[in-house]
């Protein structure tokens, strides 16, 4: 499966979040997480690490997932010297992830949407199994009137409200779900974006 990704892609998407501010998502998580120190957190689908770094300059230990062959590198550049033995980096496709450390926090910022659908549910086994009792899952996901669903059709994965409501994370407390439907701009241009902004908590 990794032989037929054109990772310059996401590379030259992560090369462009030098600039930006902390995901409001990952904020939010934090928020409702509660302090870090000594906490484990994991950024899935990582990019550059403004995230990750994020986390580590809050406390958090922090195992960073990504596929892109540059992603020790981009980890290595964007986080403090002082943090690196609270991160741990896995360079692995979400779809050979065969599990994850026992964690109060899995961020997934608008990476995991783009795997199949069998994928994609497999991986929320695995992070269901991680997240500890208490613990978060706050991840960006793509809606059924996403404009990438006529581009990407079943390579990527699209969900409806009720699934991302009660369906992904049965018995979960929604701690927050912003739906966004609106046309707007991605990295590539002109886009229709739907999306669920999801922060779920594991009873
Ligand atoms: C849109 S970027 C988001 C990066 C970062 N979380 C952010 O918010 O800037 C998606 C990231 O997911 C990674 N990714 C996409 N598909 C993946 C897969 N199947 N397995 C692992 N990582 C993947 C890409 O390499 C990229 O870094």
């Amino acid at each position: 499966m990794i032989a037929s990704v054109d990772f310059s892609e996401w590379m030259d998407y992560n090369a462009a979040q030098t600039a930006r501010e902390v995901r409001p998502l990952l904020l939010d998580a934090l928020t409702a997480a509660g302090p870090g120190a000594g906490r484990q957190a994991v950024d899935l689908g990582c990019g550059l690490g403004r995230e990750s770094d994020a986390l580590l300059r809050a406390g958090w230990r922090v195992h960073a997932v990504d596929f892109a062959p540059n992603t020790e590198e981009n980890l290595h550049a964007t986080t403090r010297e002082q943090d690196r033995e609270r991160l741990t980096v896995e360079v692995r496709s979400f779809a050979d992830l065969a599990g994850l450390p026992d964690a109060d926090l899995v961020y997934a910022g608008f990476s995991i949407p783009y795997i199949p659908r069998d994928v994609f549910d497999r991986l929320i086994g695995v992070v269901r199994t991680a997240v500890r009792p208490g613990g978060l899952f706050a991840a960006n996901l793509l809606g059924v009137n996403d404009g990438y669903r006529a581009e990407h059709g079943e390579e990527f994965t699209f969900l409806d409200e009720d699934e991302v409501r009660s369906l992904l994370f049965p018995g979960w407390d929604l701690v927050r779900l912003d739906i966004e439907d609106y046309d707007g701009r991605a990295y590539s241009g002109p886009h229709h974006w739907h999306l669920f902004h999801l922060v779920a908590r594991r009873p």
